[in-house]
């Protein structure tokens, strides 16, 4: 089978593709044609191995222990291993299998049944495969984290990535009055997928207009932790998903303090993938509250492209890496 492989740390042009033996599923695996993949920040950080803690965590100390990256992925179940219980062949599946070794930048791969759900008939298998981390980073830091409540001001900084897209929907679906910060360009998407508000950071700071906000869902983009403090109303909750280093940093370590010593609650979101969120999601696109926003679609043979833009910053929600051969296969959808 074709796979977009590396076998050091770098800039995208480490990828190669490559042709490598199709996986065989082991007894608690399902093997997968995969339709499509999505790309998410978590993919480049192991590429690059930035922060070097990934190379810890993760990936591995000196090269990649993860010759294939890809979490997020779509397809269609061709195998199962013999303790197999939830899918058979021909199933319609999504999910995020970084906790099964990732391997989603490729033609077939084998993944751990319980990272995995039935995917709707009404979701293409692009849309499927732009779900998994980015929704449940969305709705873990909204209902989890923001405990987020009908009627509450919410605001999204970085609305309109990734993470943001789906955010400013879930928050939507909870009946939050919603207020998206994106830049100009991508003001009309905002107010597309169901913004209330929408402010432009190139020509306002939502943190010194005076507005005070219930939940703030830190999703991209900069600002220090005292100015989303004072963004936020007395009981207000401050949730960091992702933004810079800086960021991070401030989040785990002043935000602790902040939250013992004040009514404002402020913190990090580190994501738990789980199915029973997955699901949640599932039900809420069914329900026609969320669809996922495709910013642009790449083949298997242009995923370090694919990279090349993600670490540009500015995709406009998902980038989705379509397999032609699979979908060629007569169940394109
Ligand atoms: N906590 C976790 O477990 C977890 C899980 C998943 C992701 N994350 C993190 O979440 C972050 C976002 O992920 P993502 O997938 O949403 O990324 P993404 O899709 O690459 O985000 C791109 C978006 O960020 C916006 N943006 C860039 N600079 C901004 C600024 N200064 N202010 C507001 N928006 C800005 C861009 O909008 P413009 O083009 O309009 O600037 C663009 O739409 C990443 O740092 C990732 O590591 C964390």
């Amino acid at each position: 089978m074709k796979a977009i492989v590396y076998t050091k740390y770098g800039p995208p042009d480490v990828l190669e593709l490559k042709e490598v033996e199709k996986p065989a599923p082991r007894d608690d695996e399902v093997l997968i044609r995969i339709h499509a993949a999505s790309l998410n920040a978590a993919d480049w950080y192991l590429l690059r191995a930035d922060p070097f803690l990934v190379r810890l965590m993760v990936g591995g100390l000196r090269k990649p222990k993860y010759k294939i990256l890809g979490a997020d992925i779509a397809g269609r179940v061709e195998a199962v291993g013999r303790n197999v219980k939830k899918f058979q062949p021909g199933d319609e599946v999504f999910g995020d299998i970084a906790r099964c070794g990732w391997g989603g930048f490729a033609e077939y791969v084998s993944a751990c049944e319980n990272a995995l759900v039935l995917k709707p008939a009404s979701m293409t298998f692009e849309e499927a495969a732009a779900v998994p981390i980015a929704a449940v980073t969305a709705l873990q830091g909204l209902r989890d984290k923001g405990h987020i409540q009908p009627g509450q001001k919410v605001l999204i900084n970085g609305a309109s990535g990734g993470v943001g897209t789906f955010a400013v929907q879930i928050a939507k679906s909870f009946g939050a009055q919603v207020t998206a910060v994106c830049s100009t360009g991508k003001m009309e998407m905002a107010r597309s997928i169901g913004a209330d508000q929408v402010i432009d950071y190139t020509k306002e700071d939502f943190t010194q207009n005076g507005q005070r906000y219930d939940l703030i869902l830190a999703a991209n983009g900069y600002h220090p932790i005292l100015d989303y403090k004072r963004a936020l109303s007395p009981m207000g909750i401050y949730v960091m998903t992702g933004g810079s280093m800086a960021q991070m940093f401030q989040a785990m370590l002043l935000g602790p303090w902040i939250s013992m010593t004040g009514s404002k609650k402020m913190g990090a979101l580190a994501t738990e993938s789980n199915l029973k969120d997955l699901v949640f999601i599932k039900e809420l696109f069914e329900a026609g509250k969320v669809k996922p926003v495709i910013d642009r679609r790449y083949p298997l043979s242009e995923v370090a492209e694919a990279f090349r833009y993600l670490e540009e910053g500015h995709a406009s929600g998902k980038i989705v890496i379509t397999l032609e051969n699979n979908n060629k296969k007569g169940d394109k959808k």
